[in-house]
């Protein structure tokens, strides 16, 4: 039986024969089904994507109904255990665990990038002083293109690795100085004796102190944070990157716009959604009136749901495992009460349950967050630091795919059919009136 699927066109009789591949039909294939020759073809009407794949990817594999997620294969559970945040990421960039020289190379590499040019400084410094990190973050990040024109030849290999390296070494230092920025101290610039993590809380929290000491305990919860936000296959800010990257655009503008979709509230900026949400409901009372006003569509359960996910997400149970040892640290965080309250109401009611709505990675990265010392406006930039070896891989990738091309979805016109233009004398007073589907 050959793997195909036969359209008959009720319009025409015509039987239309097409190959499934991976589970897919080409939606290019549906083009020959046409009434007449100058007809355009059938097209699929996808909003949101919901139903299309865009590409062919070897870098994250998720499935939604057993709660699955793997980089290159490896479960998220194990690299959460085992990895670091730089291990991880190399190997989400280049497709295998490194060995220990490799390891080694690999941190030194990253470790030389970590600085930013001193003009960058002064470019911060010019944003308002209550500026949000993520929009500080996120144009600091576009900036970087004018500061490294070699960033343009993306067919070079050589340079290509380059821009990568600087980019997963830099994103900490504006983050860094974006956070500072905001409460108004010194920027600190890197240090590089220490990791990934501890140099990046140097960054943020030093004070008089010559050597930032690192609490062992918050840098690996933050590693692991990390390791979990590093990559999550064709989500919104993924497909952005992609998307801008199709036009042959220089890495950093395009990794500019993935940050920029990442900020909004429902995609990465639902930590800080949720954290809001808490803060609003106030305490334990206040949930079951607060659910009420969610079933009735006032709004929704920040840090529930998600468009893959159908079952609780694998990367919210390693958080919630994460918290726990950060909140021996830091003392509890009195949110935490009411973020458990809800989830063990919304787990057992019935609009929840028959939505298959559950915790996602937003719901309790906010509490840890929060308890580690950053403020809410923070926490859309923790999740791009990691993101941001996810977004270049995914970048690479689609750079390299022959199939790729530049990305332009089409449309269903449902505009004004051809008319003249009315001279302004001509218009009267009342508006001119649409003439759509006359
Ligand atoms: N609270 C209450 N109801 C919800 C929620 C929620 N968090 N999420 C979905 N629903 C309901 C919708 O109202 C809809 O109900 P209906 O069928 O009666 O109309 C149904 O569940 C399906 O929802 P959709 O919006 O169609 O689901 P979609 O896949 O488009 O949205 C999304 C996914 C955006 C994540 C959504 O669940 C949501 O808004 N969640 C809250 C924001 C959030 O936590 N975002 C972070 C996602 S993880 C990430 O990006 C890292």
């Amino acid at each position: 039986m050959p793997d195909t699927i036969t359209i008959t066109d009720n319009r025409t009789g015509k039987q239309y024969e097409l190959p499934i591949q991976d589970g897919a039909i080409k939606a290019m294939d549906l083009r020959k089904i046409k009434v007449a020759e100058d007809d355009f073809g059938l097209m699929t009407y996808d909003p949101a994507y919901q139903n299309t794949a865009a590409c062919k990817s070897a870098i994250t594999y998720i499935d939604g109904d057993k709660g699955v997620l793997l980089y290159r294969g490896y479960p998220i559970e194990q690299l959460a255990e085992g990895s670091t945040y730089l291990e991880t990421a190399y190997l989400i960039m280049f497709g295998e665990l490194p060995s220990a020289s490799q390891l080694d190379a690999w941190h030194r590499e990253i470790t030389l990038h970590t600085m930013l040019h001193e003009n960058i400084k002064q470019f911060m410094e010019g944003f308002n002083y209550d500026a949000h990190p993520m929009g500080v973050f996120l144009s600091t990040v576009g900036a970087l293109s004018t500061f490294y024109p070699d960033a343009k030849q993306i067919f070079n290999q050589e340079l290509r690795r380059l821009q990568m390296v600087r980019l997963v070494a830099k994103t900490p230092t504006i983050a860094g100085y974006a956070f500072r920025h905001l409460t108004g101290r010194f920027y600190v610039r890197p240090d590089n004796e220490l990791s990934f993590t501890g140099n990046f809380l140097n960054m943020l929290f030093r004070m008089t102190e010559v050597k930032y000491k690192v609490n062992p305990v918050l840098e690996r919860a933050l590693d692991v944070l990390f390791i979990l936000h590093a990559d999550h296959e064709q989500n919104c800010s993924t497909s952005a990157m992609r998307g801008i990257g199709s036009s042959h655009v220089d890495p950093y503008s395009a990794l500019a716009g993935a940050a920029a979709a990442l900020y909004g509230p429902l995609h990465g900026g639902a930590n800080e959604a949720v954290l809001k949400m808490l803060l609003e409901i106030g305490s334990i009372a206040n949930v079951p009136a607060f659910i009420k006003r969610v079933k009735g569509g006032e709004g929704r359960l920040m840090g529930f749901g998600h468009r893959v996910y159908k079952s609780y997400d694998p990367r919210a149970k390693i958080i919630k495992q994460t918290a726990d040892k950060v909140f021996e640290q830091t003392g509890r965080n009195p949110l935490l009460e009411i973020a458990l309250e809800l989830e063990r109401i919304a787990l057992q009611d019935e609009y929840f349950i028959s939505r298959k709505l559950y915790p996602n990675v937003d719901f309790y990265s906010g509490l840890i967050y929060q308890a580690m010392g950053f403020p809410v406006e923070m926490f859309p930039v923790l999740f791009a630091i990691p993101r941001t070896a996810g977004w270049i891989a995914q970048w690479e990738e689609m750079l390299v795919d022959p199939e790729q091309k530049i990305a332009r979805p089409r449309q269903i016109y449902t505009g004004a059919a051809p008319r003249d233009y009315v001279a302004m004398e001509r218009r009267g007073k009342s508006p001119v009136t649409s003439s759509a589907g006359s």
